[in-house]
């Protein structure tokens, strides 16, 4: 079951980016991160894959224009979580009725009892404090299947201002992923970002190191 649970991963900093913080920036239309369209290069991603029946999760999914791309190319298992409760509600109007998709609201690192064979990763990561880096790929490992894959864009440059987004580069996301039980299969400079973004994100695939992992950080359930 899913349950907002924000107790244990407050910013030590100040602003806590929890539930009314990303719910307000959604009321209040502060959503520079919207490409008001799925990105090229998980379209390219989507279109590598051909099993339509694969479990697909979209953590921190926003407007979902992902979502949209897979069911117009036939995915018939698509779940998203978000944590705005007034986005889901939309999102949840906008996909009534169809069966081959899932609008959870809650948090992301609360969602358990399922393992997905595809999780993809858009502006999630950045959004959260860098703090919860280990414990976000510590989630993703827990949440993909045996053969599963985490795919994806991580912003490989720092940003002037405090995020989100929060930045980094390569060298660290290779260790994170590493030292957390993930086997980076792919991270490359993505060619094809939207313009903005172009030189400055990597395209990325991940899965579970072989054997089992053992999760370190106590602060959340897990
Ligand atoms: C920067 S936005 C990116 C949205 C979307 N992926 C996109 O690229 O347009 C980050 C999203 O993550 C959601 N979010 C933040 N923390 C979350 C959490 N702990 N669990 C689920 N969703 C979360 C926010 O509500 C927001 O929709």
């Amino acid at each position: 079951m899913m349950q907002q649970n924000l107790t244990c991963c407050g910013d030590p900093n100040g602003t806590l980016l929890d539930a009314n913080y990303w719910n307000a920036q959604y009321l209040s239309n502060t959503t520079g991160w919207d490409l008001g369209m799925p990105s090229p290069p998980l379209v390219d991603f989507i279109n590598s894959l051909d099993d339509k029946k694969m479990s697909v999760l979209i953590p921190g999914c926003g407007n979902a224009y992902e979502a949209e791309y897979l069911l117009q190319q036939g995915f018939t298992n698509v779940t998203l979580v978000d944590i705005s409760a007034d986005l889901v509600k939309k999102l949840q109007e906008r996909f009534a009725n169809n069966a081959n998709i899932r609008v959870v609201h809650g948090d992301f690192f609360e969602l358990n009892g399922a393992t997905f064979d595809v999780i993809l990763e858009q502006t999630f990561f950045c959004a959260l404090e860098p703090f919860m880096r280990e414990i976000y790929v510590q989630k993703m490992n827990s949440l993909l299947s045996d053969q599963g894959v985490l795919a994806g864009l991580l912003f490989n440059r720092e940003f002037e201002k405090q995020g989100p987004p929060f930045g980094g580069n390569v060298n660290q996301y290779q260790q994170l992923f590493v030292q957390n039980g993930l086997e980076i299969l792919e991270m490359e400079l993505c060619k094809n970002s939207v313009a903005p973004r172009a030189n400055s994100e990597v395209f990325f695939i991940a899965k579970r190191k072989e054997g089992v992992f053992e999760v370190k950080n106590p602060c959340c359930s897990i």
